[in-house]
């Protein structure tokens, strides 16, 4: 008897999570044969679930808000990345062992580099938003060698707190959003706040965007996001959500899951048109 093999994500809530209908596209191109599930599941029981999905022979897991750090104690192994990160977004279950990684940072890299044709290496690059979202990227970015990497939030010691963590890994600074310098131009501006979740666009600084700087909204959504106005009022040409991360951050669980990189291609054009 064939057995299909059992994936899923985990959040709360996680009701609104695309990842089921990703990774069911690219089980289809590559013709793997596996199941994937939304598993809502509150705080309190993500050990119990964690380990209950693990003894009844689940493959794998993706793990999102609010359980990416706390997920890391249940971790029997944790990549590099995950553990700089302080998060992870992907479980593997082998040999009675929990290993956990975190492919959000790659998958924003694959986006920004591969997708959009960005240069990173040289870039001076700011981040809004000092939270574990930009915690996850920092690393990632800061590997493709920037001229300058400055996280501006809306609370400071969270930013300097971050910009500390990383200081031996590159040139990265902190700031208030008020006072993010403008004299240097930024090739990209990041949004890595939750506040459009809110529908909020808080005081960002306007005068960072040029013509030709790259925005990016880690958020997406079906209508464009508070930031991507924010960035499209004030001059900016290119301005785009997060769709291709979220696509990518999937091709990398896969491909750690099933050993196959699926063609993100299609499957993000297919998101961005059917959502
Ligand atoms: P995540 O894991 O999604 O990054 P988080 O850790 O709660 O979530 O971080 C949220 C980030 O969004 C923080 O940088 C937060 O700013 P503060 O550190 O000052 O709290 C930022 N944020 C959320 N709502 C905001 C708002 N309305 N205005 C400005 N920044 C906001």
């Amino acid at each position: 008897m064939t057995t299909i093999d059992r994936y899923g994500v985990m959040g709360y809530p996680v009701s609104h999570s695309r990842s089921p209908v990703i990774h069911r596209l690219f089980a289809l191109q590559t013709n793997q044969n596996i199941q994937y599930e939304l598993l809502q599941v509150a705080p309190d029981k993500l050990e119990t679930a964690v380990r209950q999905f693990q003894r009844t022979g689940g493959k794998g897991l993706n793990i999102t808000v609010p359980h990416k750090g706390e997920v890391a104690k249940l971790c029997d192994q944790l990549s590099e990345r995950a553990s700089t990160a302080g998060a992870v977004n992907t479980l593997s279950f082998r040999q009675g062992e929990i290993h956990g990684e975190n492919t959000d940072g790659i998958g924003l890299l694959r986006d920004l580099a591969i997708n959009l044709g960005i240069t990173l290496e040289g870039a001076n690059i700011l981040i809004l938003g000092a939270g574990g979202a930009t915690r996850g990227i920092v690393g990632p970015l800061l590997e493709m060698q920037p001229s300058s990497l400055r996280i501006a939030n809306r609370t400071l010691d969270k930013a300097q707190a971050l910009a500390d963590h990383f200081s031996r890994s590159g040139p990265v600074s902190a700031c208030r959003f008020n006072v993010v310098p403008v004299t240097e131009k930024y090739d990209l501006i990041i949004n890595a706040t939750s506040a459009g979740l809110q529908g909020d666009a808080p005081p960002y600084p306007a005068a960072a965007i040029s013509a030709d700087t790259f925005c990016y909204d880690l958020s997406y959504g079906l209508k464009p996001t508070p930031f991507s106005l924010w960035a499209r009022e004030n001059g900016a040409e290119n301005s785009v959500m997060g769709w291709g991360m979220l696509v990518e951050q999937a091709a990398e669980s896969f491909h750690i899951w099933r050993g196959i990189r699926p063609d993100t291609a299609p499957v993000l054009k297919q998101m961005t048109i059917t959502t």
